[in-house]
């Protein structure tokens, strides 16, 4: 496994390896890479030659007032993750590198995908995370990119922008991994005090509690969510963001499901200092 930090170096190994009738799978990260992060260079590993794996903290997606300085990095272990994951390449450049010493001028803005849920809380985050996508699928040229169904909504603008800018690339969503008491891995759990970590699973148990009543024939999403919001309101380290039920496609609230349907139910909130995101497929 190599580590390259420069955009010519990554574009000649990844036209070499295309000479040599190779596939290319990418797995884009900001690093401090866990199982979660694993699972998706496991699926790119199953289906390509060369696997590349991008660990770049990308400032442009963060807002002022977040965790860009403190969020967790350590590109040392993160070789040693990929090296025994079979990662061909890491591409890891600096912001130097991405954006040059003027930074980027240039902002590509997914509409009404990314205006709420967390685009409403965290304003630019997604035209930083659309941008900084478009420009490593521009750098890498890869197959297929593959991308984490715990990010859902990001999921759904890179979907979007890809085929909008007819970018050559098939986007693969890969399932959520999880701790054993099912809260989904991520790389801000390490900001959790022990404390945080006692109450964090009760997000997806809230998510769990909503999919089993509307299988169990509950139509009303809002009811349903008014119960689970009272609940959460009694666990003094959690502040709830937001918890909505949008449609697959648009990502547009939803207050029904009929038989049939299929929603996801999302949630966002604060444990702690800490914001965790997590969403569940809703099927009656
Ligand atoms: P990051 O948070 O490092 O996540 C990289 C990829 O790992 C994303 O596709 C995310 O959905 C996936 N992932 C994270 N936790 C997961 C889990 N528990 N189960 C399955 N997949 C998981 O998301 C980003 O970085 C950035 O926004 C990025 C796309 C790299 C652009 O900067």
């Amino acid at each position: 496994m190599i580590t390259i930090h420069s955009i010519e170096e990554i574009r000649l190994y990844v036209e070499q390896a295309k000479q040599r009738g190779e596939t290319i799978g990418f797995v884009p990260t900001m690093g401090f890479l866990h199982e979660g992060h694993g699972s998706l260079i496991d699926h790119a590993r199953g289906d390509h030659q060369q696997v590349i794996v991008s660990i770049f903290v990308n400032p442009l997606q963060f807002g002022p007032n977040e965790d860009f300085d403190r969020y967790p990095r350590d590109l040392p272990k993160d070789q040693a993750f990929c090296e025994a994951r079979g990662v061909d390449v890491i591409f890891a450049p600096s912001a130097k590198v991405m954006y040059g010493e003027e930074g980027a001028l240039t902002r590509i803005h997914v509409d009404a995908l990314g205006d709420h849920l967390c685009g409403a809380s965290r304003p630019g985050h997604f035209d930083g995370v659309a941008t900084v996508v478009a420009k490593l699928f521009n750098i890498v040229q890869p197959h297929r990119a593959y991308f984490g169904k715990k990010d859902f909504q990001q999921l759904s603008i890179v979907k979007r922008l890809v085929k909008d800018l007819s970018i050559p690339v098939e986007i693969i969503g890969v399932d959520i991994v999880r701790e054993a008491d099912g809260l989904a891995k991520s790389s801000r759990n390490a900001y959790l005090t022990p404390e945080d970590r006692t109450v964090a699973p009760e997000l997806q148990q809230t998510l769990k509690r909503i999919q089993a009543k509307v299988a169990e024939g509950a139509s009303d999403l809002d009811q349903l969510m008014e119960a689970e919001r009272s609940r959460l309101a009694s666990f003094e380290r959690i502040r709830i963001d937001y918890l909505t039920c949008v449609d697959l496609l648009q990502l547009q609230p939803i207050h029904k499901l009929d038989v049939g349907e299929e929603g996801v139910c999302a949630i966002a909130a604060f444990v702690g200092n800490t914001r965790l995101i997590d969403n569940i497929l809703l099927t009656r």
